[in-house]
């Protein structure tokens, strides 16, 4: 490339480091416009130091661009540290005892429902027979889907395109890394609205933040997101309530409206204190309502920021603040059943999102802002298909609760039963006639 082409270049292309590296200026041709001999020693001269400064520019651009990568991923780093050792410290060890104890609990009423012997093998995996018929399940894994399957439901950029293939709603979404993260960037400014910055694959809303406006935004998203995957999706934020429609065979089993968490005011704490006693009194309260504790992320003080609060506000006694808007981290209390609440249109929507990926045992998140009237009426999305859905939101909510177990167990020994069958082998077990399907008080 010659010089004026190569100026030419630089005036359309920018100074960029990828282009400064493919390009080489021939000063010979730069010379050659000269007629003096001095003047073309000049030029050669001003040449050289051009291209010299040229290269050394575009190195520090690299340099920078890469160190610049390193320090976000040493920041996502720290929040993965940071996340690992909270699970480390007493609270995080009985949230772990509480789940152990309640998925202990719901298997064995479940096999006792379906007159199954059920033995513990080994910390939480149960094994439970009937006749011959038999399944294992450890708190929410269970034989229902196979890995394959769990696979292709926690990648969240082909949930989405599976989805959008069966005409399902989705939001507009760009999937980036820290490395690409100027491509997210340029992908939100072609849409009005609040983002939602998450991990690809990520669970229980770790690495989640919502009301994702400015480029400043973004990065930090991008950040807290980069500690629990390098894959990163940016997403339009969908307005409206979250529901759990829990699905087994195709069949709606149960759903869950879930609001964000939020505490009371008392008008003489802090929100950081009132944070401490809310997260207090679910450890105290145990397997029933200490099953997931509310941790201070990006969402939070996003969540906060936008009502003009921090975590040393203290709100007005009576005051109800909304903590999060990812809600993952909410209560019991926070949550109510909305199966008659749902439209035969979601209902259908969610069990093609459950099809479409595949899963038998399927939670499929929905957000709308009106659950009677289609999704495409209310501006809805179909947000995930989690594939080993929790089942303390079916259990354990404001009004009754529903053992859920109860029939995945009915379907888990029917399958047990199924493949005894197919094996060729005599003498399978009678499985259960009839889902039984019990409300809890
Ligand atoms: N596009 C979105 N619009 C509105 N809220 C969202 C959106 N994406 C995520 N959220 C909020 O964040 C939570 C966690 O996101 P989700 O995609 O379900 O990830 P996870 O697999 O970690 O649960 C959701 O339950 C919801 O409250
Ligand atoms: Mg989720």
């Amino acid at each position: 490339m010659g010089t004026t082409s190569g100026l030419n270049s630089i005036a359309r292309n920018g100074f960029s480091p990828d282009f400064a590296i493919g390009t080489s200026f021939h000063v010979s041709n730069c010379a050659a416009l000269s007629k003096h001999p001095r003047t073309e020693v000049r030029a050669t001269c001003s040449a050289r130091l051009f291209r010299l400064n040229f290269h050394v520019m575009a190195a520090i651009r690299q340099l920078l661009h890469k160190s610049g990568q390193a320090v976000l991923k040493a920041f996502a780093i720290a929040i993965r540290a940071r996340d690992w050792y909270s699970r480390q410290r007493p609270e995080g060890r009985l949230l772990g005892k509480h789940r152990s104890q309640f998925y202990s609990a719901v298997w064995r009423e479940a096999a006792a429902e379906v007159g199954a012997n059920v033995e513990l093998l080994h910390d939480d995996v149960f094994e439970i027979r009937l006749g011959q018929a038999l399944t294992r399940t450890r708190q929410t894994a269970t034989a229902a889907d196979d890995p394959v399957t769990l696979d292709v439901a926690a990648n969240k950029p082909l949930v989405y395109r599976l989805l959008s293939k069966r005409g399902l709603r989705i939001p507009n979404y760009c999937e980036f890394t820290l490395g690409s993260i100027g491509q997210a960037i340029a992908y939100t400014k072609q849409f009005a609205g609040e983002w939602v910055v998450k991990p690809a694959n990520g669970a229980a809303g770790r690495g989640a933040t919502t009301g994702v406006v400015t480029a400043f935004d973004l990065v930090r998203a991008a950040i807290a997101a980069a500690a629990y995957d390098s894959n990163l999706l940016v997403e339009q934020q969908a307005q409206g309530d979250v529901y759990r429609l829990l699905y087994l065979n195709g069949k709606l089993l149960d759903a869950v409206q879930r609001s964000s968490p939020s505490v009371l005011a008392d008008g003489r704490s802090s929100i950081r204190k009132l944070i401490q006693l809310e997260n207090q009194a679910r450890l105290e309260s145990g397997p029933l309502g200490g099953q997931t504790l509310i941790r201070r992320d990006l969402d939070l003080h996003r969540t906060l920021a936008k009502q003009g609060l921090s975590l040393c506000s203290v709100p007005k006694r009576g005051t109800v603040v909304t903590l999060k808007t990812v809600i993952n981290e909410n209560s019991a209390a926070d949550n109510v059943s909305a199966t008659g609440k749902l439209c035969h249109s979601i209902i259908e929507d969610g069990a093609a999102a459950a099809d479409a990926i595949g899963v038998r045992l399927a939670g499929v998140d929905v957000i709308t802002r009106d659950p009677r009237v289609p999704l495409a009426q209310s501006g809805g999305i179909i947000l995930e298909v989690n594939t080993t859905p929790g089942y303390h939101y079916h259990y354990h909510r404001r009004d009754r609760g529903i053992a859920v177990a109860i029939p995945i167990l009915s379907s888990l020994l029917l399958q047990a039963t199924e493949k005894l069958g197919s094996s060729g082998e005599p003498g399978g077990a009678k499985p259960p006639d009839a889902v039984i399907y019990r409300a809890t008080p």
